[in-house]
């Protein structure tokens, strides 16, 4: 089926934004929504978005101001906004009833799919990737009978207590000394116990994870990782580290996780597992395997999956539920069996090749990060080796970028962390030409704002 996006208002140009219903939807939110949103991230003051629509890879929001959209609901909506495909199989299941509590066929082709496209032997549904990473830390504490997680620093696995040591602090040096981290809680509300069980390690540094190993290694049940730094636009693995890191997991008896809730199903259809040919021992899905529908899953390893039922909890009311599974079938089928992944990469590399004109022409240094699908765009002369290492890009440029382009008809994310996600229904109008005339002119009114 054609992916047909309507004709486009948007211009480069055009920098005005109506903003009165945004304006008076954030003042009725605000009274209402702890910062107007259902979540911190969402929460931008007075810049907070609301949104009518979406087709495709554009959005509307409640000014009727369009956007091409790079957020692509943070990742998960890999096909394009309102996808007949993916929202025909929902409509025909949920007209069946949603809620049973009890195991429908469609769940069954879920984990088919998981296992037939990825390395797990077994997998089960969640409803969100925190669910997601929080069952698998469990899983792989039941298996091993260890209690400590080691996750590296800038590394967001979602909002349960142990995902939030260490994540996206502004003011890097809160980090404490990068050869032997503090616990840095993001937020009151964690339970020092539960910092203490989680060990924070700079990304890329195997020299630091092999001393936490050999200091407290028999104590480790897993080390977490998202195989990019997905929160900090997508910062790549240097050569042989992920190989380092599932070399001292099994050197000490603990298992690795893969954090794939946005590589899996995107940088290839068995994630990042299959793009950086490293097999983890567990991995968590979320995002791309339901196109914005609330569909996730863990899996892995069939003997380390099979401490459930019986020795390890897990369980929830929407588990599995019909609505998810049946976006899940729809969306994983049509990865499996279509070129869409590769088009996703083509567009992004189209971007990239664009982008990267346009910053050259201007003699700025630069370097994009992650994968064409979900890559980054940092003012920087390399690529940063870890977290630590964005707060040394001009992240301050970025942010000035994101917030003209959004001004002017696109939108990424307003933090120069959070990579530009591609979905296929990019590929299907002018949103490639569109987004790099929008850059050129956010970046040239960035840098006469900075007087050059
Ligand atoms: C790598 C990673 N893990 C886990 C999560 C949490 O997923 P969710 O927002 O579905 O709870 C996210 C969300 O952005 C993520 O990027």
């Amino acid at each position: 089926m054609a992916i047909e996006n309507p004709p486009s208002t948007s211009s480069p140009q055009a920098p005005a934004l109506t903003r009165d219903r945004q304006l008076a939807t954030w003042r009725r939110a605000s009274a209402l929504l702890p910062g107007g949103t259902n979540s911190n991230f969402r929460a931008w003051g007075e810049e907070t978005i609301y949104v009518d629509r979406g087709k495709g890879g554009r959005i509307w929001d409640v000014d009727g101001n369009e956007f091409v959209d790079l957020r692509m609901g943070y990742g998960p909506v890999i096909l394009g906004h309102a996808d007949d495909r993916v929202d025909d199989a929902v409509n025909d299941r949920m007209r069946r009833g949603v809620s049973f509590s009890l195991t429908t066929e469609d769940e069954i082709r879920v984990a088919e799919l998981i296992t037939e496209m990825t390395f797990c032997e077994m997998a089960r549904m969640t409803v969100s990737g925190t669910e997601a990473t929080m069952h698998a830390i469990r899983v792989a504490r039941g298996f091993t009978g260890r209690d400590k997680i080691v996750k590296f620093e800038g590394q967001y696995h979602g909002v349960h207590d142990y995902a939030l040591i260490s994540v996206l602090p502004n003011d890097v040096s809160s980090l404490g000394d990068r050869d032997n981290p503090v616990r840095l809680a993001w937020g009151r509300g964690i339970p020092e116990a539960i910092t203490q069980t989680v060990i924070p390690v700079p990304y890329n540094d195997l020299a630091t994870l092999r001393r936490v190993f050999e200091r407290e290694g028999d104590e480790i049940a897993a080390v977490l990782i998202e195989p990019v730094l997905g929160n900090a636009q997508g910062i790549l693995p240097g050569e042989g580290f992920l190989q380092g890191v599932r070399d001292i997991t099994r050197e000490f008896g603990a298992l690795l996780i893969f954090d794939e809730v946005k590589t899996g199903f995107r940088f290839a259809r068995g994630g990042a597992a299959e793009y950086f040919g490293i097999t983890p021992d567990l991995a968590t899905y979320a995002k791309a395997m339901g196109n914005g529908y609330p569909a996730a899953a863990f899996g892995g390893r069939r003997d380390v999956m099979s401490v459930l039922p019986a020795n390890v909890s897990h369980g929830g009311t929407y588990a599995g539920n019909r609505v998810a599974a049946a976006a899940a079938v729809a969306t994983l089928t049509i990865l499996r069996d279509t070129d869409a992944l590769a088009t996703i990469r083509a567009t992004g590399e189209r971007v990239q090749a664009g982008l990267d004109e346009v910053i050259s022409k201007r003699g700025l240094p630069h370097v994009f990060t992650g994968h064409p699908s979900m890559f980054g765009v940092m003012f920087a002369e390399r690529m940063p080796n870890d977290y630590r290492g964005w707060a040394e890009t001009d992240h301050e440029l970025y942010d000035a970028v994101a917030a003209g382009m959004i001004r002017r008809g696109a939108m990424p994310e307003p933090d120069s962390r959070e990579p530009w996600f591609m979905c296929q229904a990019h590929a299907a109008d002018d949103s490639v030409d569109r987004v790099v005339g929008i850059f050129e002119a956010a970046l040239d009114d960035a840098l006469e704002a900075r007087g050059g």
